[in-house]
């Protein structure tokens, strides 16, 4: 049910023009972790036709001073630790009729030991730092895979604000009761993690009162 539960919200808080942007950005073999339900997956460029990014969505990103690029992925793994959602991601392979190069397995993000160092030009996350139990861990096996020549770490995250105090302290009294929803810690400081695991940090934007994060890096 999680893609019918945050079809609308995402619609409405701009979170799927934060998915395109970020697609756009991805290029060459392409890993994302704690994928989910592939809800990224009709937003990557797979060098098909109609696949790439342009028109109205192009031009609002720019708007919003939100980078796109032309570029293309030529792989794309994805991976999650629940079996449910991986099926669900195959369905909407097969629903989409994707032609693209597509692997999904099951996985735990903290243990990316199946794939090679340096293997990977582009890794993905979104929304999982605050779902893993050592987010740290998962943003150093997913440094170690990406390529250090090159590569790219794109994130979406969420987490506590950095400006605003009275929206930490709604997010501090409800966390327990949305871990118990979602599996989610949704006051997790995510720059700290980040910072943490030693990710170097080409951009930053900051979106919804500072609680979600767009992050463009490379490994260290
Ligand atoms: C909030 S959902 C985000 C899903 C997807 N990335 C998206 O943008 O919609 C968090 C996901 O993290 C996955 N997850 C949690 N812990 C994990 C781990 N250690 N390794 C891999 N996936 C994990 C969950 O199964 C879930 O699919």
């Amino acid at each position: 049910m999680y893609d019918e539960k945050i079809n609308m919200d995402e619609f409405v808080m701009g979170v799927k023009l934060l998915r395109w942007h970020l697609a756009s950005m991805a290029r060459g073999k392409v890993l994302e972790v704690a994928s989910g339900t592939g809800r990224n997956l009709g937003y990557y460029n797979y060098g098909l036709e109609g696949g790439a990014i342009g028109g109205p969505v192009s031009w609002l990103a720019g708007l919003l001073g939100l980078r796109t690029e032309e570029s293309v992925v030529t792989k794309l793994v994805l991976t999650d630790k629940s079996e449910e959602m991986v099926k669900t991601a195959r369905d909407k392979v097969s629903t989409m009729g994707l032609k693209a190069d597509v692997q999904i397995d099951v996985g735990d993000g903290s243990d990316l030991s199946r794939f090679a160092d340096n293997s990977f030009d582009t890794v993905v996350d979104t929304f999982g730092l605050c779902s893993f139990d050592d987010p740290v861990k998962v943003l150093l096996e997913m440094q170690r895979v990406c390529k250090k020549d090159g590569g790219r770490i794109l994130l979406i995250e969420h987490g506590r604000s950095n400006y605003w105090e009275w929206l930490n302290s709604v997010l501090d009294e409800g966390k327990d009761q949305h871990v118990e929803k979602w599996g989610c810690e949704w006051n997790r400081d995510i720059d700290k993690i980040v910072s943490d695991s030693g990710l170097l940090v080409d951009s930053r934007t900051k979106w919804h009162f500072g609680t979600t994060s767009v992050i463009h890096g490379r490994p260290r």
